[in-house]
């Protein structure tokens, strides 16, 4: 496994797996990485011979009084996982080299940006997209896979995928859990053991939902109640929002059908921030 910290040697590296025929699969990642990561690898392998991984920390998809500076880092432990996992290259550049001082460009996420994350982080999409296209510039990947646990984030790169006629295939990758049900995140290390038990009722609330669905309930506005009382029985937790909303454009639906519909919900548990979804499948 390479490691490599400037954009000329990735796209040297990359330009010769492709040369002799390899595809190339990217994973972009923040570090911190766990199974949920892991399983973003494993199913690239599936579909590339050369698995790169970035590791970043985006500074700009963080706002002010966010977690960036606290944000957990260990690469020399990420590095052990993705040797053991077969990754031929990592990317770990400093914030200077991704950055160029002199850089004036962003890219806009559009309206899908300013919906729930987006509404409480309101640059938060910005930076997300603005990095994404740039790992895609530097690594040119055939195959770029990430996680639904960040539904919101995958829908939005999704969109500026075509949007931007950029020459990359999406893959959407399932939320990895941990026994209780809590999603994986680099974020449940902050989460203090009277949290950490608490932290379920996103799920929980997820689940009473898909639940009332499977029982007939088609009242979108009604599922979105059932998440608000079960995530009301938990002191610890406080909602940022709980909604119900079309799988591609995110808007709120007041009834399901016969499309693709997601729950959606956000809630701090202390100074964490945490958020979770579900697909809702009728019939
Ligand atoms: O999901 C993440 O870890 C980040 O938002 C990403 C996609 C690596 C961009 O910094």
């Amino acid at each position: 496994m390479e490691t490599l910290v400037s954009k000329d040697e990735v796209r040297r590296a990359v330009a010769e797996a492709r040369a002799v025929g390899q595809r190339i699969a990217l994973v972009p990642t923040m570090g911190a990485l766990h199974e949920g990561h892991l399983s973003l690898v494993r199913a690239a392998h599936e579909r590339a011979e050369y698995v790169v991984v970035s590791v970043f920390v985006n500074p700009t998809q963080f706002g002010p009084g966010e977690d960036f500076e606290a944000y957990p880092r260990d690469l020399e432990g990420d590095l052990e996982l993705l040797e053991a996992e077969g990754v031929a290259l990592v990317f770990a550049p400093a914030t200077a080299t991704m950055y160029d001082p002199g850089a004036t460009v962003i890219v806009d996420p559009g309206p899908l940006g300013d919906v729930l994350e987006g509404a409480i982080r309101p640059t938060h999409f910005r930076g997300v997209c603005t990095v994404v296209a740039k790992l895609f510039g530097i690594v040119e990947p055939d195959l770029a896979f990430f996680g639904e646990k960040d539904f919101q984030q995958l829908a939005i790169v999704r969109t500026m995928v075509r949007d931007l006629d950029l020459p990359v295939r999406v893959v959407g990758c399932p939320t990895i859990r941990e026994p209780d049900g809590l999603a994986m995140s680099s974020r449940n290390v902050y989460l203090s053991p009277d949290e950490r038990a608490a932290a379920t009722v996103l799920y929980r609330a997820l689940r009473a939902a898909e639940a009332r669905m499977l029982a007939g309930e088609r009242d979108a506005r009604a599922l979105v109640e059932v998440m608000r009382a079960k995530i009301a029985t938990e002191p610890l937790a406080v909602p940022d929002y709980t909604e119900v909303a079309d799988a591609v454009t995110l808007a709120p639906l007041d009834a399901l059908d016969s499309s693709p519909a997601r729950a959606l919900v956000a809630a701090r548990l202390g100074s964490t921030r945490l958020i979770d979804n579900l697909a809702l499948e009728v019939g």
